[in-house]
């Protein structure tokens, strides 16, 4: 049987914590995601051996959502086995998400934005967990078929039984936040944090979003800030077996790999270099720049990923030149 769990003493000594927009509420700066390698297609020890590191580096934030695995779901029942196992004493030092929105069941009530939906997949992520409540309960998307008024009211309805302490919504566009916004505030639930993508690869936020969230206060945590592992030295030498393209049920595929994105990944990383830094580091560094982000949600197949991503705080800041030298690069044919 293996050892019982002690948590690192010093494990509040390393990690940044930000404000979440303009709520009490922490966040570590780097945030752990579920999303891949805890499925049940996953090796299980590996993922309890990253989920301890990450709370002995401090990091207190975990994500899930109702659809991660493969297969759907499984990623929260091995979290709830190794919260069990582990962590469980140590609950009200982590925050835990999940989200509802993406396929999980057949027939008209297993997707979307319906309240029938929403509160029927918080129930059974909490049953798959083991948990009473998780900290933040999102919309994983917008639903243009359902009254954006119903959806917010699955969330007001989650938090007023206890079932969530926040609200989050993840995928909206600035006009979807906006009125969203509008409504969990009139609910007296009001919205915590938004969830969308951003990366040097993937900048959409930056035409409005950021701009909505800074005024209404909310936070903002970015997935894939690594575009998958895109913004890394994971495919400076081809594709490796145990990679994220390597795999059969990995979200990035090959065809994503290509000459012109190599072309640029491989200029970064020689950047990077020259700031003392791996490019991962550069990626996330480059991510939270921004005063709006709250953290940078970041996935690990590896411990040694994990501990090389937190190590990035330890240089946050970049020269303009070195920013518009990023630019010119993102921008290059
Ligand atoms: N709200 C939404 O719609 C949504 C959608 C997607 C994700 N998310 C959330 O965001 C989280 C993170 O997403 P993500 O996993 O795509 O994030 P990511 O940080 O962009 O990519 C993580 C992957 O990059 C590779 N990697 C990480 N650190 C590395 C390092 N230092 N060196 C080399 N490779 C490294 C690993 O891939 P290998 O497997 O190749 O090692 C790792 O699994 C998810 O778990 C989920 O919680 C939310």
């Amino acid at each position: 049987m293996a050892k019982k769990y002690q948590p690192a003493q010093n494990r509040y000594e390393q990690m940044k914590y930000n404000r979440c927009g303009r709520w009490g509420l922490l966040l570590p700066a780097v945030s752990l995601g579920l999303w891949h390698n805890f499925g049940d297609v996953d090796n299980f020890e590996n993922g309890r051996k990253i989920l301890r590191r990450a709370f002995d580096l401090g990091i207190t934030h975990f994500d899930l959502a109702n659809n991660y695995g493969p297969s759907a779901g499984s990623a929260e029942i091995n979290f709830g086995k190794i919260l069990k196992a582990d962590l469980m004493t140590y609950r009200d030092e982590m925050i835990i998400s999940t989200k509802a929105g993406y396929y999980m069941w057949p027939g008209p009530y297993g997707e979307w934005g319906t309240r029938k939906y929403l509160l029927a997949s918080l129930d059974q992520s909490l049953k798959r967990m083991g948990l009473e409540y998780v900290d933040i309960f999102y919309s994983h998307r917008y639903d243009p078929n359902t009254p954006l008024d119903e959806t917010m009211s699955a969330l007001e309805t989650a938090v007023k039984q206890g079932k969530a302490i926040y609200t989050g919504i993840s995928n909206y566009k600035p006009e979807q936040t906006a009125e969203a916004a509008k409504i969990l505030k009139q609910a007296g639930t009001p919205c915590l944090i938004h969830q969308p993508k951003y990366s040097m690869f993937e900048r959409w936020i930056e035409g409005g979003l950021l701009d909505v969230l800074e005024k209404e206060g909310i936070g903002c945590i970015c997935f894939s800030p690594l575009a998958q592992g895109l913004l890394t030295d994971r495919y400076l030498k081809g594709v490796p077996k145990d990679s994220r393209a390597g795999k059969e049920w990995g979200f990035l595929k090959k065809a994503q790999i290509t000459e012109a994105v190599l072309k640029k990944v491989m200029a970064l990383n020689e950047m990077a270099k020259k700031r003392g830094q791996s490019l991962a580091q550069m990626a996330l560094a480059w991510v939270l720049k921004d005063k709006r982000i709250t953290s940078v949600l970041i996935g690990a197949s590896k411990v040694e990923q994990l501990e090389q991503n937190i190590a990035t705080l330890n240089n946050l800041s970049f020269a303009p030149e070195e920013l518009n030298q990023i630019e010119k690069i993102l921008k290059s044919e």
